[in-house]
């Protein structure tokens, strides 16, 4: 007999109409506020901030496991939707701190892109929508886009180890943003 993992088997209910995890333990919130920095209109955003009283952004929600090889983490991501004068809300962005681990998303609810990026400067985007699967592959930084009028949700999974690199893509961005041009999403 091999011995026994000191993680118990547990169990989550998400709604896949909805994409709400019901009871999470851990839900981390950012709010307009924590974007400063990111979006091409500063202005833009102070303003979102000062008018709309710092609404929250995105929101993810957990139920944690050890940060150990071998354990998965997974959560529900939900992006609200909206826009920082022509650019779609999005999350902050990070690489994984353990650059060898990959993430899956699935999306459950809304419209949007992944934007993921290389170090080399390669730029992907895959869309998302309720039923697609986005692989992100190793040393891929990434960042999920909301182009429509709903929440944008995602089922997430990746090795419990992996840790989030959000410095470089503070200091540096994406290639790419997601702009509205005419009323359409716009890869710029
Ligand atoms: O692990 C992931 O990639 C997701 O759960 C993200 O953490 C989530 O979408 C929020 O984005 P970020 O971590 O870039 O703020
Ligand atoms: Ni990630």
């Amino acid at each position: 007999m091999g011995e026994c993992s000191p993680v118990q088997p547990s169990g989550v209910e998400i709604n896949l109409q909805t994409g709400e995890m019901l009871e999470p333990d851990r839900i981390v919130v950012r709010r307009a506020s924590d974007m400063r920095g990111y979006y091409a209109d500063a202005d833009a955003l102070d303003q979102l901030i000062r008018e709309r009283g710092d609404p929250i952004h995105y929101e993810v929600f957990e139920k944690p496991v050890p940060e150990t090889p071998g354990n998965l983490m997974y959560c529900i991501s939900k992006l609200h939707p909206g826009l920082v004068g022509d650019e779609f809300f999005m999350t902050k962005g990070h690489y994984h701190q353990i650059r060898e681990t990959a993430e899956l998303y699935l999306c459950l609810r809304g419209q949007g892109l992944m934007l993921m990026k290389t170090e080399k400067g390669e730029c992907v985007a895959e869309a998302m929508a309720r039923g697609r699967l986005v692989y992100v592959p190793p040393s891929w930084a990434h960042r999920s886009v909301n182009t429509g009028a709903e929440p944008l949700v995602s089922f997430c999974v990746y090795p419990a180890e992996a840790g989030h690199n959000y410095g470089d893509i503070e200091d540096q961005g994406f290639p790419k943003r997601v702009l509205r041009v005419k009323g359409e999403p716009q890869l710029v």
